[in-house]
């Protein structure tokens, strides 16, 4: 099995020439990121999603990040309660399109790591080289008591996490029968071929939001997932800058991106109005406050004010930066995230395939002419 070589900066729709690089998150999961009870909200089901990899690719997004989730968060609408494994499902995207690049997101403590070299190779062929991974350690102790497994304290998390990576990079190596021997993970003889498309490896990400795991990423990645603040411009671009530089101090490029959550209108009243409508009005408090519970975020660990903040920001796609408004205006918001430093952004809608046509017809055109999209 011989695939052409090609390498890693030009095997995937992220490394493009698109200065604001923009992707589709959560797509794989019953309600995507909004917690929300309106009817229209995402089904998540395979058919949407191959509809919407096919409207993402003719439209030029760059990339499909999907959840890894195992459990619903409940509520009433359990919400992320129907959700796709996301290396199987990739594989179905992948073979569904020809440009984009379309993410797993594997968590490094429930996978075997040779079991994975294997799958998200073979999901890199489907898609000729098109495949990324987005390594997470979970946080949810829930889905690990599923799994029988136990989480890690943080710092033996990512430095599980870090021989994981080694040793799926051991088996995508030309190296035969060699032998890994870890703190957490002791292997013998690994040997898998073929090897990743092109011979090169997959796009890598990360969005650990500790210390630990932003160091997992500057050593590690070749994207950053980190939040952005709205409040303060010049706080993210301090945060990008400094991760940046701390990657180069290593020798590395790393890209930063965002998460944001995007309703957009042909007026601002009728974002402001469909904002309020979904995820205020009739946000799934309950699972709102399944997910606070999990994250021990309460009145009595954080104080009334930042409880009462982190409610709403979970209810509105998790604490992903909200976009609401007019084409005009969310194309100004995204050039100031670029100008910020980020270089792309994972957003959501209420319901993608409803959503995109008019942010691919009206927002993709004005980022165009401010010169941030082919
Ligand atoms: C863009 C993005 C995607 C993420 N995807 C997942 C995911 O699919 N599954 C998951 O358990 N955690 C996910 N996380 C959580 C992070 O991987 C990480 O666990 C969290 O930010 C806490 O950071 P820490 O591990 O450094 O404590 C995601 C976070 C972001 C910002």
């Amino acid at each position: 099995m011989t695939t052409p070589a090609i390498p890693q900066s030009a095997r995937n729709a992220m490394h493009g020439a698109n200065k604001l690089t923009i992707g589709l998150f959560g797509a794989n999961c019953s309600s995507g990121r909004a917690v929300t009870l309106v009817p229209e909200r995402w089904s998540g089901d395979m058919q949407d999603c191959l509809e919407l990899v096919d409207m993402a690719d003719q439209g030029g997004i760059d990339f499909m990040l999907p959840i890894g989730r195992w459990k619903g968060y409940g509520g009433d609408t359990d919400y992320q309660g129907s959700t796709y494994e996301t290396i199987t499902w990739a594989c179905g995207l992948l073979g569904a399109s020809r440009r984009i690049t379309v993410f797993g997101t594997v968590h490094a403590p429930l996978f075997n790591p040779i079991v994975a070299a294997k799958m998200m190779m073979t999901a890199d062929h489907i898609g000729k080289g098109r495949f990324g991974l987005n390594i997470v350690c979970g946080w949810n102790e829930d889905e690990f008591d599923m799994f029988g497994v136990t989480q890690r304290d943080h710092e033996r998390r990512y430095e599980y996490a870090q021989e994981w990576w080694d040793a799926v990079q051991l088996a995508w190596s030309d190296k035969q029968n060699a032998d890994y021997a870890g703190s957490h993970i002791n292997l013998k003889g690994v040997r898998a071929k073929p090897k990743p498309y092109g011979g090169s490896r997959p796009v890598m990400m990360n969005a650990g939001a500790s210390t630990n795991g932003r160091n997992f990423a500057i050593r590690n990645c070749d994207a950053f997932f980190t939040r952005a603040d709205r409040d303060s411009l010049d706080e993210s671009k301090s945060r990008v800058a400094g991760v940046k530089q701390q990657a180069r101090a290593l020798g590395r490029e790393l890209d930063v991106y965002t998460v944001g959550v995007v309703t957009c209108r042909p007026t601002k009243k009728e974002a402001d109005d469909y904002y309020r409508h979904t995820v205020i009005e009739n946000a799934d408090w309950n699972a709102v406050d399944g997910i606070l519970k999990k994250k021990n975020i309460s009145i009595e660990s954080v104080g009334e004010q930042e409880f009462w903040r982190h409610r709403k920001h979970y209810a509105n796609g998790m604490g992903g930066y909200p976009l609401v408004g007019t084409p005009d205006q969310i194309a100004d918001e995204l050039a100031d995230l670029s100008a910020a430093g980020l270089r792309g952004i994972a957003i959501s809608f209420v319901n993608y395939l409803d959503e995109l046509p008019y942010f691919l017809q009206e927002v993709i055109p004005r980022l165009q002419k401010k010169g941030l999209r082919t």
